[in-house]
């Protein structure tokens, strides 16, 4: 089993990958010192397939759980919701000793992390996910929240897990249209900070796709390592963490603008990484060949780099305007340098980024 370490004080946490790990949840959280009543948070996708394992697990190392199921999708990632988990919270009489286990992909990991940061004024919980993009990503580095009506993750808590525990082998049942999409910021991790990740992915993608054991796990590790990194130096986003928002600002504005129907999040900041790749060459910040390189393993990854003609690139550069990050209204960008290097900054202009916006 591989082990990540994130770095936080008291905080500190470890992230375990390994493929069939499942079912030992229960005995790695009884190392965790924790109240015996455990309530395992779900969705009836997720919940049907792992439920049970994961329940099994808990029981046969002395916890008592109980299950929560909050419908699957995005439009779920609501405060409705959280009061839906905290009034079963409450009916239950979990009290501070209680924690909470998210198994599912990032909404569910999102919305319990939340819970748990709120709940009694915060209770531990367990990251279990299970998507590509919840197990390099979004479980990892205390990021948790919910959507409001007039926006997007706009409700929410730093709150960190006492551990992550990701089984691979449950990316064997995810849609591969998902998975795909979750590659998308594992391509990100190598941009922005790791040029033998790229090197790497670009030597082993047909075996990625095709779910080879041993290299699920060597890119999550990695994945999980640079995010524990840059967690460990920035918790809170005061500087460096922003450069995990590498493709992010683009890839808002066309979820935005596409109503968050059209793309995955992993498709549109595919698309929102080349855009930025493209800002730095028109700005004379970095050589072609980088953004030719990251597209080329976008395309063979099977992911979207275009933005799509009936966006007006007018509109997209508004709607960067609309981005949390943005300072009064100019988004900031990371502008890759080179692979594995990026740069934040908010020197760049309207009519360049318009200008690479538009179809080639
Ligand atoms: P998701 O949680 O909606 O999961 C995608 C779909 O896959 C869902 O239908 C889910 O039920 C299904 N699914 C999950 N695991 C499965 C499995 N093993 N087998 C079969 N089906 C499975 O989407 P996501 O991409 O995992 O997460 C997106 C969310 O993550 C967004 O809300 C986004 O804001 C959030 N996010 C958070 C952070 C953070 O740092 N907290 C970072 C990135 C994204
Ligand atoms: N997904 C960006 C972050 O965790 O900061």
């Amino acid at each position: 089993m591989e082990k990540v370490r994130v770095e936080l004080g008291e905080r500190s946490y470890d992230i375990t990958i390994a493929a069939g790990t499942l079912g030992g949840i229960g005995p790695a959280m009884k190392e965790l010192s924790i109240g015996r009543r455990v309530a395992v948070v779900t969705n009836p996708t997720v919940g049907a397939l792992y439920e049970k394992t994961v329940v099994d697990s808990l029981k046969t190392a002395g916890f008592s759980p109980i299950t929560i199921t909050v419908p699957d999708g995005e439009k779920y990632k609501t405060l409705e919701s959280a009061a839906t988990i905290y009034e079963r919270l409450l009916t239950e009489k979990f009290d501070r000793k209680c924690s909470l286990v998210a198994l599912g992909g990032g909404v569910i990991g999102d919305l319990t992390g939340f819970v748990a940061a709120t709940y009694l004024r915060g209770v531990p919980f367990v990251q279990v996910p299970t998507t590509l993009l919840a197990q390099v990503d979004s479980s990892v580095g205390g990021k948790t929240g919910v959507n409001h009506p007039l926006g997007k993750n706009m409700i929410g808590a730093f709150y960190q897990p006492l551990l992550v525990w990701i089984d691979t082998a449950t990316l064997t049942t995810l849609p591969p249209r998902e998975f795909i999409a979750g590659l998308a910021e594992v391509v990100k991790y190598g941009v922005i900070s790791d040029k033998s990740l790229f090197d790497y992915l670009e030597e082993a993608i047909e075996d990625i796709l095709a779910l080879r054991e041993q290299d699920l796990t060597r890119i999550i590790k990695r994945s999980c390592e640079i995010k524990a990194e840059v967690v460990g130096q920035d918790e809170r986003e005061s500087g460096l963490r922003a450069i995990l928002n590498y493709g992010h600002t683009v890839g808002h504005a066309i979820e935005t603008a596409t109503g968050y129907t059209r793309y995955l999040h992993g498709e549109a900041v595919a698309i929102g990484m080349i855009a930025a790749a493209r800002l730095a060459v028109a700005l004379g910040r970095c050589d072609k060949s980088v953004t030719s390189r990251i597209e080329a393993l976008l395309h063979r990854g099977g992911l979207p780099v275009c933005v799509p003609s009936d966006l007006p690139p007018r509109q997209l550069v508004e709607l960067t305007g609309g981005d949390k990050k943005a300072v009064e209204k100019k988004a900031r960008f990371i502008l890759p340098s080179r692979i594995g290097q990026v740069d934040i900054t908010d020197d760049w202009d309207e009519t360049t980024l318009e200008s690479v916006l538009r179809p080639s």
